[in-house]
């Protein structure tokens, strides 16, 4: 049996791997800002680790994390899933979007990190798994403070996958492309300026439609969770067809643009 502790388990994939979990045998402390929303999972026992933690309270979220190492010994796996979206053009996003985006995905996620790292190096291990996105290699226009802070969390984890592995703490950087969760119902509008409302590069509109997102969110926790049992699980887990293609594509022209600077690069070395 291992022990998970997860972020944002209200409902989307947090609850779902939380629900994947419990039902194959495994322990979850389970964190959320409303814990009520967990009534139905009754019947687990002490599997069922239960929390209130809105992950914006870094004060809270160190005392949730110490209490649950306290009270349950050993945590195997941490999974940083809490997050949103806000869409809006950049002159459109109000100070307190970008306050709160920042502090709930970035912020909060760096702080869960720190938190758990001390209690995963004492017991010797463990696994950090990190909700990223296909939006933290490319990004749509419309969805620029998003995209902020799953390309912010890309760059914390890349500098600090090395500085764990040798603690034995391997870190996972969770790339989803489209999901079928409450993710895009839940999404945050910035009030339309007339200047941007009739660009056509902007996503509006209520919702991405369900056919149009191939991702399914049973299989995106199972993949996670396998990947979480592996010896040596690879750094980033790319997941659905939608974020391979964009993924894929995106780097290529981006190798592109380095490889048509080569001789600019070089020229401006002291000589
Ligand atoms: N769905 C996709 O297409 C997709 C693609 C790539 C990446 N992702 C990422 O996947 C992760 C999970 O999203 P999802 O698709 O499962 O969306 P979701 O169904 O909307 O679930 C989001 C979860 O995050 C929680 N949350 C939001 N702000 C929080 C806070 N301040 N403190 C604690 N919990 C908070 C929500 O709790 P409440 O119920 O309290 O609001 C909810 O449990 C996110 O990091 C998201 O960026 C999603």
């Amino acid at each position: 049996m291992k022990t998970w502790l997860i972020t944002g388990t209200s409902r989307g994939l947090g609850r779902e791997l939380t629900e994947q979990l419990l039902a194959r045998g495994d322990r979850v402390a389970a964190t959320l800002r409303d814990p009520s929303r967990l009534a139905g999972l009754a019947g687990y026992g002490d599997r069922l680790w239960v929390r209130p933690l809105d992950v914006t309270d870094t004060v809270r979220l160190r005392e949730v994390v110490d209490a649950a190492f306290a009270e349950l010994g050993r945590i195997d796996v941490v999974v940083s899933n809490a997050g949103y979206g806000v869409i809006g053009a950049a002159e459109e996003l109000t100070d307190d979007h970008i306050d709160d985006l920042i502090a709930t995905n970035l912020t909060g996620s760096i702080q869960l990190v720190r938190a758990v790292v001390p209690h995963l190096r004492a017991q010797g291990g463990g696994r950090i798994l990190q909700v990223s996105s296909m939006g933290g290699h490319m990004a749509f226009p419309g969805f620029s403070l998003y995209h902020t802070t799953k390309w912010g969390i890309e760059g914390f984890f890349e500098a600090l996958a090395p500085e764990l592995e040798p603690f034995g703490v391997r870190t996972i950087l969770v790339e989803p492309g489209m999901v079928r969760t409450s993710f895009y119902s839940a999404v945050q509008r910035a009030a339309v300026h007339a200047a941007y409302a009739s660009n056509p590069a902007i996503m509006r509109g209520d919702a991405v439609p369900v056919e149009d997102m191939p991702g399914d969110q049973a299989k995106v926790a199972a993949a996670m969770i396998d990947a979480a049992g592996l010896d040596a699980p690879p750094r980033r887990l790319l997941l659905g067809s939608d974020a391979y293609g964009r993924v894929h594509a995106a780097l290529s022209d981006r190798l592109a643009d380095v490889e048509a600077q080569k001789d600019l690069a070089h020229s401006t070395d002291v000589s």
